[in-house]
């Protein structure tokens, strides 16, 4: 099959590099183009990126010119690591110029008509790129992945919402470095401390999951009632979020009924055998001390969530902790699955 031409723009920041890395070896799509600022613009990619990775750099991108975010570049199916304050209004411009726009920004994730898509979670809700085509006017369209907390979040928490329906959560997060981006935190103020604010980060926690669990209706989707504390923590790990999670479900459920619900879940990207899919997209782990960020992130090529620790909780009905790969499950790696989705839709 002939690969389909992609773009990544903010390709030289810490989830285009990650964009880069997984799609160099994809085996759907190749990178035809390279986009980020105009520090970068102009020179090869291998001279305008500081390489997060061991292996060297893919050889089908290191002589690339990075060029700016605009259309007209290769490639029908972009995937944007823009930072938020630049992707609004460059994402739009490829959506109308025919580009399909598959975001990690935040930009349009809260458009009425402008899906946030955990593959697994919510594939229907691909459903209102039709209504924001018709709305707009526009040849293409822009899904969004959500942000990286809520992904293994809603993910972890869908079986048990599908089958005992969830009425409220209470997540601690404690959240890599890397998802600051390249130089989001200094050195000197996360060494030998814990920051207990992270902007905007607890708001995007308690909205997301709202409407990624929300009905799809021909005027758009009607959010989910459930309720959502979120405290939000970076701490000095580099990749892998976890998260201290207690929930309260609509229904009575038994512990082996909870364990069993997470470890049989399979959703549509399994079914249909897309390539970024994992095997299982939740994994259970046992021991008292799992999981943990260093050795669990990357079970599923970290596209898998792992959960543990899995007991009572004497204030809502179950306790848990969730660990996701947060540059690959609530970024990059989410966004390939969620073009995968698209293509095999027949969208694209
Ligand atoms: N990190 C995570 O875990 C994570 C998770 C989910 C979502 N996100 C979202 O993904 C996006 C990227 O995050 P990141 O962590 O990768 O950020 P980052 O490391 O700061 O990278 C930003 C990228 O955007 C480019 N850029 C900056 N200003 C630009 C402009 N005016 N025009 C064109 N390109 C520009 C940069 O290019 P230069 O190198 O040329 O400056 C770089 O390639 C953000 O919207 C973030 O919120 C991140």
């Amino acid at each position: 099959m002939e690969r389909i031409p992609v773009a990544v723009l903010g390709a030289t920041g810490m989830v285009g590099q990650w964009f880069v890395r997984l799609l160099s070896r994809h085996p759907w799509f190749e990178i035809a183009a390279v986009a980020a600022s105009e520090r970068s613009a102009g020179v090869p990619y291998g001279e305008a990126v500081r390489w997060i990775f061991p292996e060297g750099i893919p050889e089908a991108v290191r002589e690339l010119p990075v060029v700016l975010p605009r259309p007209g570049i290769p490639g029908k199916l972009v995937f944007s690591a823009l930072p938020a304050e630049v992707a609004g209004p460059v994402e739009e411009e490829f959506a109308r110029s025919g580009y399909i726009v598959s975001s990690n920004a935040r930009s349009h994730r809260y458009d009425p008509d402008v899906p946030i898509i955990v593959a697994e979670v919510n594939p229907d809700h691909l459903g209102l790129v039709e209504l924001q085509r018709r709305k707009r006017g526009w040849e293409g369209f822009i899904v969004t992945g959500s942000n990286c907390s809520t992904a293994q979040l809603v993910l972890a928490l869908e079986p048990l919402r599908r089958r005992f329906g969830v009425e409220a959560v209470v997540v601690v997060t404690m959240q890599a470095l890397s998802g600051a981006g390249f130089s989001g935190v200094p050195g000197v103020a996360i060494l030998d401390n814990v920051l207990p604010h992270i902007p905007g980060e607890e708001e995007k926690l308690a909205r997301e999951p709202r409407k990624i669990w929300g009905r799809l209706t021909s005027e758009g989707i009607e959010e989910a009632g459930v309720r959502i504390s979120a405290h939000c923590h970076r701490v000095a790990t580099r990749d892998g979020h976890l998260e201290a999670v207690s929930v309260k479900l609509s229904r009575r459920a038994e512990l082996g009924e909870v364990v069993e619900a997470l470890e049989g879940f399979r959703g549509l990207p399994q079914e249909l055998g897309l390539p970024s899919a994992p095997e299982r997209p939740i994994v259970v782990r046992r021991e008292p001390d799992r999981p943990q960020p260093r050795l669990d992130r990357d079970v599923g090529g970290g596209m898998s969530v792992v959960v543990g620790r899995i007991r009572p909780c004497p204030v809502l009905d179950w306790r848990l902790e969730i660990l996701g790969h947060n540059t690959v499950r609530g970024a990059a790696g989410g966004a390939i699955l969620n073009a995968e989705l698209v293509v095999a839709k027949g969208l694209l």
